[in-house]
């Protein structure tokens, strides 16, 4: 599909903000597996079990188990070659905004500075009851609230929960305004973060593995890093 990636590029080129919007796709091939497809972590737990208030609430040992075992697995995780090119897109002036739905921080290991995390951060730590921030020691080593004895969670966003205000402001302003929305990666499956990308009145590029339901100017069907490194090439090339 170069004639779509080449078309990217140009629009990449003319574009005075573009918000890059990913999901789970975006960290398959750092060794992450997403949710819906068939190697995805949806497949192989019910996510009403461990990423809900409910599940929390009833039954921490599973939800602590799930969570401890995402954290662990994220200790060896590095940014690939994608993740690499969106920053320095943005170090370039090519990109204006990464909105991720992202709980691996990822984008900001590989130098992204201006990052939105819709869903929150697996990486951050806090006190369900008294929202006291907590080390990730501490959670792993299933201690209690050290304030107040409450039970320690991850500030991922679980099912049901709303978004962080100010991500989500943030995202929603900027996609506003954007002339350029790049979406890798992601189902399109959860809201509110699902509907951002189709706020913008831009260009809306989908690069992607699976198709999706929605509409959008041009469709990439292919793997997020080679097709990133694909349309960096062309970018030389446009003038
Ligand atoms: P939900 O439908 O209860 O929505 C979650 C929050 O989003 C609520 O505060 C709701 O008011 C708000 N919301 C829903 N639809 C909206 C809309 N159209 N416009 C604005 N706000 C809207 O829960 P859900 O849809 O089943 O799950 C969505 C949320 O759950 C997302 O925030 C997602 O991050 C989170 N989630 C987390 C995990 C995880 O692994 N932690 C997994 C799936 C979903
Ligand atoms: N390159 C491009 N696309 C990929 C790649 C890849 N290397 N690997 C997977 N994909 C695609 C899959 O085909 C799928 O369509 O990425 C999409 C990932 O979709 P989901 O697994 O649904 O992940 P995501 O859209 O991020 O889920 C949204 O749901 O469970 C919640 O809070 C969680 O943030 C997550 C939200």
């Amino acid at each position: 599909c170069l004639p779509e990636m080449f078309q990217v590029a140009e629009y990449i080129k003319a574009s005075s903000k573009t918000v890059v919007f990913t999901g789970a796709g975006m960290s398959t091939e750092s060794g992450i597996p997403d949710f819906r497809s068939r190697s995805g972590w949806w497949k192989q737990v019910d996510p009403r079990t461990v990423a809900t208030i409910e599940a929390l609430e009833q039954d921490y040992p599973l939800f602590h188990e799930f969570y401890s075992m995402r954290m662990r697995s994220l200790q060896k995780i590095k940014p690939h070659d994608g993740h690499n090119i969106l920053a320095e897109w943005e170090k370039r002036g090519l990109v204006h905004l990464v909105a991720t739905q992202n709980v691996d921080g990822l984008h900001q290991e590989a130098g992204s500075q201006h990052v939105e995390e819709l869903h929150g951060s697996i990486k951050q730590l806090k006190c369900q009851q008294c929202e006291k921030e907590a080390t990730t020691d501490e959670f792993l080593e299933g201690k209690p609230c050290s304030h107040c004895g409450g039970k320690l969670r991850t500030c991922v966003v679980l099912f049901g929960e709303a978004l962080p205000q100010q991500a989500w402001k943030q995202s929603f302003e900027t996609i506003k305004e954007a002339d350029v929305v790049i979406v890798i990666g992601t189902s399109l499956e959860v809201y509110p973060a699902g509907e951002l990308p189709f706020l913008s009145n831009g260009k809306t590029i989908l690069i992607n593995l699976e198709e999706v339901e929605n509409d959008f100017d041009v469709t990439i069907t292919g793997k997020a890093k080679e097709t990133l490194q694909r349309i960096n090439e062309l970018l030389v090339i446009v003038e």
